[in-house]
This record gives structure tokens, sequence and C-alpha cells, in this order.
């Protein structure tokens, strides 16, 4: 799988909204809608680049979330953000993180664990300018993780950028960016009959080498 072809996957969402005035206030009447939505609605494949990422905070509090892998190389895994989105601040204090794949067609899942650190700026500037236009602006008008006034604060920003930059191409901007996971422990997960699943734990030794074990299911 080469980086290009992983930088290059991409689907533009288009199907639903997500209000203020159609959200219930307790999330977890918003979270049954949403599960009863997943089980009545036939699941079409995960893009099969998309990871659960997660990272801790100063507390030891565990947060996850969907990211997409976007590039891959002999060092490890890489994704890209802001870098000062919630997940941006926990691994600047703690640059530790885990992944998780999982396939349901095939029944599989790839869980990953290891330390993170921000790749070069010149990889970060190489896929920026790559991305389509709008995704570029996004980067510059979205605080990550920052309270947000209303979705119109957002689309007004967008607009305001499609303007500056009508005519010039956006710089990336100082704050968004790539991680890469460098992995010390890869799981392989593959689904079998009566709950007797195969798991095979990688493990990297200190020459470099990755031991192999199999795990009770
Ligand atoms: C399918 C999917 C793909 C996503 N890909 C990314 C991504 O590549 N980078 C990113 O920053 N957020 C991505 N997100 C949004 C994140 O899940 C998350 O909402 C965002 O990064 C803010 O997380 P944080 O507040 O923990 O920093 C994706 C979400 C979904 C559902």
């Amino acid at each position: 799988m080469s980086t290009e072809h992983l930088a290059n996957m991409r689907r533009n969402y288009t199907r639903d909204g997500l209000l203020e005035e159609a959200a219930p206030q307790d999330p977890r009447t918003l979270f049954e809608y949403w599960f009863n939505d997943a089980v009545a609605t036939e699941q079409p494949p995960v893009e099969p680049n998309s990871m659960i990422l997660a990272t801790v905070d100063h507390g030891g509090q565990p947060h996850c979330r969907v990211v997409l892998l976007k590039g891959l190389d002999a060092q490890g895994f890489v994704f890209y953000t802001n870098y000062t989105s919630a997940k941006g601040r926990q691994l600047a204090e703690q640059p530790k993180a885990a992944l998780t794949f999982f396939w349901p067609a095939l029944e599989r899942q790839i869980r990953i664990e290891g330390t993170v650190e921000k790749i070069s700026a010149a990889e970060s500037d190489a896929y920026y300018n790559m991305r389509p236009l709008g995704s570029r602006l996004g980067a510059w008008a979205s605080d990550q993780s920052q309270p947000l006034a209303s979705r119109e604060v957002l689309e007004q920003t967008l607009a305001e950028l499609e303007q500056r930059y009508a005519t010039q191409a956006p710089p990336r901007p100082e704050h968004w960016g790539g991680y890469r996971m460098v992995p010390q422990r890869m799981e392989f997960w593959q689904g079998r009959t009566c709950r007797l699943h195969d798991r095979l734990n990688y493990q990297l030794q200190g020459d470099g080498a990755w031991s192999r074990e199999r795990l009770a299911p």
C-alpha cells in the first residue's frame, strides 16, 4: 500500500447534519437514536483506512476518536490533525497512543500500541498541498475541539477564507499537520466460530526484531 494511495483515500460526507434544535438534552437519548439508526441501516463498508485513535490526558482519562490513516512506512502509521486540538494537547503531554482498525466484512481487527511523534514540516506540507481546496481551507476555518457559538460562525469563517484565498493557494497552517505512531505492539484478531478466535500478538524487542505469541480469545 503506497503512501500516495492512502493519502488520496477520501470520502465526502453528505448524508446528514446534527443541529442543536434536533438534539435531545440527555446524550444517552441521542445515543439511543443513533444506535437504533445504526441497527436499522445496512452499514456500508467502513472506510478501510479509518482507525480509532486513543490518547490519554494528564489525569489518565483515555479519549478515543476516528481518524484516517494517510501514510504508512517502515517507521509507522501517519495521520493528520490539528496540533492544538484535544488530541494534539494530549499527545504533547503524553506521546503514547493506541490504534484500532476494524474491518467487519473480513471479521478482522488490528490493535496497535506505541509512541507518537510529529512528522516533519516538509512531509505535512506535501500532504496538505495535495488535499482539495475545501479541506485546506477547512484546516484554517476550524479551531478544532474548541467550543463554537453556532454552525453559522463556522460557515461564515469559511466564506471569508474562500474570498481571501480566491486567487492564491492557502499555505499549511502551522497548527495543522501529521503525526506518526511508531508501533511497539501489534495484535491481529481473526474472528472464528464458537468465539474461538485467532489472536496473534507481535511485540517489538530491544534489538528491533518482533516476537510473536498466540493469545487466548
Ligand atoms: C470517518 C472519520 C474520519 C475522521 N478523520 C479524521 C482525521 O483524519 N483527522 C482528524 O483530525 N479528525 C478526523 N475525524 C474527526 C475526529 O474523530 C474528531 O472528531 C476530531 O479529530 C476531534 O478530536 P479531538 O477533539 O479528540 O482532538 C474523523 C471522523 C470520522 C468519523
